[in-house]
């Protein structure tokens, strides 16, 4: 399963890349708004970091707009995936861009029917958002789970992005399920490393050779 970065902070995307981990960054115009700096800058400076899909989003409403700003977007560098929300007019403009050779993530996704458009559109990537179903006491793996299923029965190209995801269960059910992808803020990839049992080892390890030896390595 790959992993992507769902943040736009320059910082995070430096460290977690340069451990080797990270596959691509999803943003979105929440994430943005939190950075200082012109956000077409920041999206250039992210797609020479990571130098894998990076998800950039529109904020038109209509589907001519959603489509003049993507490929607007998608000139800033050749990684950038053009983010539309789920919609008639996303949908639309998902149509529209792909014909244009232009990689598009339809994000906003919140049922299997939603995905099953997005995929019939041609969409690159489908972001059902499990966290905010959970939010409201709704499975949200259960819904990626239907989408892994619908993709698989049909043989849909469209690589599913687990999104709004909040904890690092959350990044093993996704790979449980065989979702592509998990995109995760710098919290829950964080948080996959630790274990206190690895500390502890660690700690004993270097303990108990420096109890023979004398000294630590
Ligand atoms: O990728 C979408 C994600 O950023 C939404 O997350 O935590 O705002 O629901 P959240």
């Amino acid at each position: 399963m790959k992993l992507f970065l769902d943040t736009g902070n320059i910082r995070d995307i430096e460290a977690y890349c340069a451990i080797g981990i990270i596959d691509g960054v999803t943003t979105n115009p929440s994430l943005m708004a939190r950075e200082e700096g012109d956000p077409r800058a920041i999206t250039k400076r992210i797609c020479e970091i990571v130098r894998g899909p990076v998800s950039a989003e529109v904020l038109a409403t209509d589907a001519e707009g959603m489509i003049r700003e993507g490929r607007d977007l998608a000139a800033i560098d050749p990684h950038v995936v053009i983010k539309v929300p789920f919609g008639k007019a996303g949908v639309q403009a998902c149509k529209a861009l792909r014909e244009d050779g232009i990689g598009v993530n339809v994000t906003l996704v919140f049922t299997p029917a939603q995905a099953l458009l997005a995929a019939k559109a041609g969409a690159s990537f489908v972001s059902p958002f499990v966290g905010r179903l959970d939010d409201v006491a709704t499975d949200g793996m259960e819904l990626v789970a239907q989408i892994v299923e619908i993709y698989e029965n049909y043989g849909y190209q469209t690589e599913i992005i687990v999104a709004s995801v909040r904890h690092p269960m959350h990044v093993v059910q996704a790979a449980r399920l065989g979702a592509h992808i998990c995109t995760c803020p710098a919290a829950v990839i964080e948080a996959l490393f630790k274990h206190p049992l690895t500390d502890v080892g660690i700690e004993r390890f270097l303990r108990d050779w420096a109890a023979a030896k004398g000294a630590r390595p």
